[in-house]
């Protein structure tokens, strides 16, 4: 290891993510690679922060000097309240991941997620286009982003799936008001999918389906497009049995790293003043992290 590159100067610019557990975060290791390419005199460090420190630990950061930091679970809705301003698309999906320290000492809040998917949407699938209706299977906190990134990207029409049908419900009216596109709640259920899927372009899992250690997310893919793209935001495994079961169908498919990899980059700007790239070494260094 290069000391130069640990030895922080007094002008090392400070950034890290505060969550509760941190170190499953994959956060440092993937800004320690930007940080490391680009030659920064900066650092960005997991900040363990126990139950009931929240408020301490967010207001320390302008006066530690923190340009900013990223913010996990269990934190990303708790954060709102202690913030100065709160960015339009955070209060949309009703959580901030990204915290970006002013001049003036003041703290403000916005979520990268959103843009994290459809970056790296745009990216892993060049040839998609938001000109036919889109299935979010799942309606929690990852759903949100997901289902705000695809509104705002233009989609015709949101089917959102869901085990627990009020929660999807829920978050189509509460997203619906923003957007001229209809949101229709289904249940998640062999039946309401196969009528739902000849007409889709795009199907994104946002449940915890497919994670190792979950069983797998089971719906038939026969009655896709041919020319359906089918995204999983899961990253553990990268190859989960839903996109194992696309890849079989011969459909394109986009894995959960990259939203993960793209995410990353607006708060990376923000705190060490240079727009990283998402590159195949990136992510290569950051499933090496992942034991994968
Ligand atoms: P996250 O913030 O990561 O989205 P979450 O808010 O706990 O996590 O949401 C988990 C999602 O996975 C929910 O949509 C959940 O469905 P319910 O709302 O019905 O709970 C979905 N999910 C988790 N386990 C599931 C299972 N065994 N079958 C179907 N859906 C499941």
């Amino acid at each position: 290891m290069n000391p130069d590159f640990l030895a922080h100067s007094g002008k090392t610019l400070l950034a890290g993510v505060i969550g509760w557990p941190v170190a499953h975060s994959q956060s440092p290791r993937l800004h320690a690679y930007w940080l490391a390419e680009r030659g920064i005199d900066g650092a960005y460090l997991p900040l363990a922060v126990p139950p009931g420190g929240l408020e301490a630990a967010v207001r320390g950061l302008p006066a530690l000097g923190f340009r900013g930091a990223n913010v996990t679970i269990p934190y990303k809705e708790a954060v709102i309240p202690l913030l100065d301003r709160v960015s339009p698309v955070a209060r949309r999906i009703g959580a901030v991941n990204t915290l970006i320290v002013e001049a003036d000492g003041t703290i403000s809040g916005t979520n990268t997620d959103a843009e994290g998917f459809i970056e790296n949407l745009r990216d892993r699938a060049p040839a998609w286009r938001p000109d036919r209706p889109v299935a979010v299977l799942g309606a929690g906190g990852a759903a949100r982003a997901v289902c705000a990134a695809l509104l705002q990207a233009g989609v015709p029409e949101l089917r959102l799936f869901n085990r627990t049908l009020e929660k999807a419900e829920r978050l189509a009216q509460a997203l619906g008001p923003d957007f001229a596109a209809p949101i229709r709640a289904l249940p998640l259920a062999a039946a309401d999918w196969a009528k739902a899927a000849p007409d889709l372009g795009l199907a994104v899992n946002t449940t915890s389906l497919g994670m190792t250690g979950h069983p797998p997310l089971d719906l038939d893919l026969g009655c896709l497009p041919a020319d359906a793209v089918v995204a999983d935001i899961v990253y553990n495994p990268l190859r989960t049995p839903f996109l194992a079961a696309a890849e079989n169908r011969g459909l394109a498919t986009v894995d959960g790293l990259g939203m993960l990899l793209f995410q990353a980059r607006a708060g990376f700007a923000a705190w060490f003043g240079q727009t990283p790239e998402v590159t195949p070494d990136l992510r290569a260094f950051v499933l090496r992290g992942l034991g994968t």
